[in-house]
């Protein structure tokens, strides 16, 4: 059996899960449900990131502890996914004790290669954040938080040789075994490489506390970014459970915004070869929810809470939404009337309206049986194949991680529906008494809402569940084995369908 691990970033517990995390999370969430339907072993590790100095200073500001602070805002981001009907399987913590054990391992790894040497960290320190910034960072060369000059200070560190492995890292990415996508952010990662030489990692600090102690020297603790990139490996069972962790590594697709691709191309790899384990198969690099322009984020006051959207436009309404307006790789602008204008259009209209329509005209003339279909006409040729080409069509862009193309083709079959039930005008043939006629088209639109509820599930699982029922199954959509059911003529003979509550009612 195929198997397929798809990552998102551990999100900081220095912010609170808004949209722009929920975008990575849920897109992660499709093409997990996406891969399962299909029949594969999937894995889907998601989490948080909780060491560093920030951490304890965000739990000191509202009294809390480190660990207090971070059961809490963890919990928050769990709870978040719950509710998008994220399935994640697994939630891991930086703060686990088999993580920071882990961790710990590694450091020793790379310590025992030799690729660890003590120096002398020198930056631009901010004593209120207890945090180094680089010059950009700065706003006139002060901390943006407490607009306080930083200075330039000195601690003891340990560093990691990255500065050995930039030829290595080159050829990882050059050689494809390690894929970038889109294309443009490879070029950037390749000519950074190419033009500018890495240098050595600075992996401990002396002065954070709240962090993974330096197993060969306590009174440091490891840099948030070494803790946090191991979690893709510590989530499935390194070092404990080498079966699980060999079933699933190298991972399929980690996805992440633009921001940490860099880290992502350098430091992440070059652990990886320290430790002698496989690249990840591919980076996907989408871009960012703005508002107004500006990346959303706590510090920025701009952010759009997820739970408060679902609860207007509905959970499937937003997860449909963010996928489908934006092309996966480039920024784009969060406008709340687009969001409302697309509910409207394409979910209440062509897909929840384009459902009553048919299940009451079933109920209606056949008394909500599946009716039996009679000979083929052209227009039912033609309805066929557009529905089922949809399915090569969206695995083909799944395959590509292009969100907003798979949706696009399913509107294609939503919209050829709705023409087909125009054009073939049922209520006409009921009335002139064609009868067959009318069975054929009845039966030829339930079979296509069954196969479309197919295509939306991984996009919109409750709504393709509820979609799914109102057609007279009773079995789960998500054990539907995609393989066997992605074929015409499979609508159960002996069931009643019903019209039930509408999709997506109208705002
Ligand atoms: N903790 C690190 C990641 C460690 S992974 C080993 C981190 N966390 S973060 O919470 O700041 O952001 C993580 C990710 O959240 C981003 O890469 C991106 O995937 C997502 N996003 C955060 N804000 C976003 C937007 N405004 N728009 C789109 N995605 C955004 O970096």
């Amino acid at each position: 059996m195929d198997k397929f691990y798809v990552t998102t970033p551990i999100y900081y517990v220095n912010d609170v899960p808004h949209i722009g995390h929920s975008y990575t999370t849920i897109a992660a969430d499709v093409l997990a449900r996406y891969h399962r339907l299909k029949g594969e072993d999937v894995f889907f590790l998601t989490g948080t990131d909780e060491h560093g100095a920030k951490v304890a200073q965000s739990a000191k500001a509202v009294g809390k502890t480190p660990l207090e602070f971070c059961d809490e805002v963890s919990r928050k981001f769990r709870e978040t996914w719950q509710l998008l009907n994220v399935k994640n399987d697994e939630f891991i913590r930086t703060t686990a004790g088999f993580h920071e054990k882990a961790v710990q391992k590694i450091l020793d790894i790379l310590n025992d290669q030799g690729l660890i040497y003590k120096g002398e960290y020198t930056g631009l320190y901010c004593v209120g954040c207890e945090h180094y910034y680089t010059p950009g960072e700065l706003v006139d060369g002060k901390c943006p938080l407490h607009m306080k000059t930083a200075e330039m200070v000195s601690e003891e560190t340990y560093f990691f040789k990255l500065g050995d492995f930039q030829e290595r890292l080159l050829e990882v990415i050059k050689s494809g075994r390690m894929v970038i996508e889109p294309e443009e952010r490879q070029n950037e990662v390749v000519s950074f490489l190419e033009k500018e030489k890495l240098t050595d990692l600075a992996i401990s600090r002396s002065k954070v506390e709240w962090g993974v102690k330096i197993p060969f020297d306590p009174s440091h603790t490891t840099y948030v970014w070494v803790d946090a990139l191991s979690n893709y490996l510590t989530g499935i069972g390194w070092p404990e459970n080498m079966k699980k962790f060999n079933r699933y590594w190298p991972a399929d697709v980690q996805l992440m915004a633009k921001d940490i691709l860099r880290v992502h191309a350098t430091i992440w790899p070059a652990l990886l070869m320290a430790l002698e384990i496989d690249p990840p198969k591919r980076l996907v690099i989408h871009g960012y929810f703005t508002v107004n322009g500006h990346k959303m984020s706590k510090s920025l006051g701009n952010v759009i809470d997820p739970a408060s959207l679902s609860g207007t436009y509905t959970v499937d309404g937003l997860r449909y939404f963010i996928l489908r307006e934006f092309s996966f790789g480039q920024d784009g602008d969060f406008s709340i009337p687009r969001l409302h204008e697309r509910y409207n259009k394409d979910l209440a209209n062509d897909l929840g309206n384009l459902a009553s329509r048919v299940l009451a005209m079933v109920e209606r003339y056949n008394d909500g049986a599946v009716p039996e279909p009679g000979p083929d006409e052209e227009a039912d040729k033609k309805l066929k194949q557009v529905v089922l080409d949809a399915f090569s069509k969206v695995d083909d862009q799944l395959k590509r991680v292009s969100f907003n193309e798979a949706l696009a083709s399913i509107w294609v079959a939503v919209n050829e529906v709705n023409r087909y039930v125009d054009s073939t005008a049922p209520w006409v043939l009921s009335k002139e008494g064609k009868t067959q006629r009318l069975n054929t088209v009845l039966y030829d639109a339930l079979e296509s809402l069954r196969l479309i509820s197919l295509l939306i599930y991984p996009f919109m699982p409750s709504t393709a569940g509820k979609l799914y029922s109102q057609l007279g199954f009773e079995a789960d959509i998500e054990k539907t084995d995609l393989k066997k059911a992605a074929v015409w003529g499979l609508m159960d003979r002996n069931a009643k369908v019903r019209k039930g509550d509408a999709l997506f009612p109208r705002l």
